[in-house]
């Protein structure tokens, strides 16, 4: 059985906490990440990390597929071994930081070793879309958001919008 869970927004100092690592891959991780997952596609996010629904563990989700064929993957304690010194740009957005996109730059190619699913090691070359992808949601872990990348006066004034919502619409699920 798996639920989906709720998304923690922008202003919130949970979001800025560091996560720990994960000791073991057991049930409870896994159940975590069936949540993680079912939460982001749920939401139409391509990447969620744990921490997004309160959870302080470095664990993350990930699922670029396009083709309405689901890809999921799970990296637990994920450290990037080698990335590129040329630069790609997305223009990224976040579940943490609904209806807000810019254009971050990040490396190109990123080599990452961690934990899969059932707690195999793992090491996995990302490039383009993965690589920028699996950076934002490590950049989760360290209680880093793409927005922290903006001018001062930009992300001061996303974070001020943000706070004045009034009533931010519920998550609907039809
Ligand atoms: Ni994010």
């Amino acid at each position: 059985m798996m639920t989906i869970r709720n998304i923690i927004t922008e202003p919130n100092e949970i979001l800025r906490q560091v996560s720990k690592p994960v000791q073991a891959v057991g049930n409870e991780e896994r159940k975590l990440m069936d949540d993680m997952l079912e939460t982001m596609y749920a939401a139409n996010g391509i990447g969620l990390a744990a921490i997004q629904i309160g959870i302080p563990k470095r664990i993350i989700v990930i699922d670029i597929s396009k083709d309405g064929k689901k890809n999921p993957m799970c990296f637990v304690n994920p450290t990037i071994k080698n990335k590129d010194k040329e630069k790609t740009t997305y223009e990224e957005g976040c579940l943490s930081v609904p209806n807000y996109f810019a254009e971050v730059d990040r490396p190109k190619y990123c080599e990452v070793e961690y934990l899969d699913y059932n707690g195999e090691n793992k090491i996995l070359e990302a490039e383009g879309l993965l690589a920028t992808c699996i950076q934002h949601e490590m950049d989760h872990l360290e209680g880093i958001l793409f927005i922290d990348y903006l001018s001062k006066l930009k992300k001061t004034m996303i974070v001020k919008k943000l706070s004045k919502r009034k009533n931010p619409p519920d998550r609907i699920i039809v």
